[in-house]
């Protein structure tokens, strides 16, 4: 018999809300099932859960290794492996994301609850990046699975932190194809010159929010979401008043792996130096440590 009796589908192909069920039922028998209905939604909202911190942090070591946010410090709680935030301290997450791109291993799943809700306002939006991925054209589809791009954590004041990922991940428990770029973090695609991947970029990234792809949930006080980090991207919408506090644990992720055949070497203007140059300043320093780094 399935975990889950009462499941209400919020979309199509992503967001599922799971109602009478209690988190603090789940063991480490339940993972496979349970890590199965995630890859299915994406994204799963269970109402009304009392976990506690520590219960909280349980729950996360059941789907693996937990991680701290490597650049925010909690305002309110202080337990190494939760991370929280507080629209009042400033923390309002309205740039569609995924989480931690930066990193040579991506945050495999979060697992958020919300601590305080506004009234009205500060729903949060996630977007599926496999239908992303699929609704491209063929070409396009082929293109963005040959090719890799940079991404870099200066959004948290830290653009020295860079990763390259494809530009297509093969998603490691379906299989499927996810389109893995995001405003927030990617900065260049690693095979174009500068405008070409300015105006590749500019189009993916906004092709991702696309509503069709979307799914937008109103928060209540203790409704805890988890969201599969690697297909999806999300957004608060920032339009509400009075206090938001989410509390977050974050498993790690896995290596990256591209759906394609990466084919074609890093952008190179072979040594020739112009005004325009500038632009190719932070690839070319990137690739150039990690040469140096082999
Ligand atoms: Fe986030």
């Amino acid at each position: 018999m399935s975990l889950f009796t009462n499941i209400s589908k919020l979309s199509t192909t992503i967001g599922a809300e799971i109602n009478d069920f209690d988190l603090k039922n789940v063991s480490k028998d339940h993972v496979q099932e349970f890590r199965a209905i995630l890859s299915e939604h994406k994204v799963l909202f269970f109402p009304d859960q009392e976990l506690t911190i520590e219960e909280h942090v349980a729950f996360g070591e059941l789907f693996g290794e937990l991680e701290g946010h490597p650049h925010i410090n909690n305002p309110n709680v202080k337990h190494p492996k939760i991370f929280d935030l507080a629209a009042s301290t400033g923390g309002i997450a309205d740039e569609w994301h995924t989480d931690l791109t930066f990193q040579k291993r991506p945050a495999l799943m979060s697992i958020l609850k919300m601590t305080a809700a506004p009234d009205v306002g500060g729903d949060t939006m996630w977007t599926d990046l496999v239908a992303a991925f699929k609704a491209l054209s063929k070409p396009m589809q082929d293109l963005c699975s040959s090719i890799t791009a940079l991404h870099d954590a200066s959004p948290h004041m830290h653009p020295e932190k860079m990763m390259i990922h494809p530009v297509v991940r093969k998603h490691p428990d379906t299989g499927e194809a996810v389109l893995y770029v995001n405003e927030h973090f990617t900065r260049r695609i690693v095979e174009l010159g500068h405008e070409e991947s300015e105006q590749l970029l500019s189009f993916l990234t906004k092709w991702v929010q696309k509503p069709d792809f979307s799914v937008r949930y109103k928060w209540s006080k203790n409704t805890i979401a988890i969201w599969d980090n690697r297909s999806t991207q999300h957004f608060v919408v920032n339009n509400f008043e009075g206090e938001r506090i989410i509390q977050r644990v974050t498993v790690t992720g896995d290596i990256v792996e591209p759906f394609g055949e990466l084919n074609h070497d890093a952008w190179s203007n072979n040594n020739k130096f112009s005004a325009k140059s500038r632009n190719d300043l932070q690839l070319i320093g990137y690739l150039d440590s990690q040469k140096e780094n082999h």
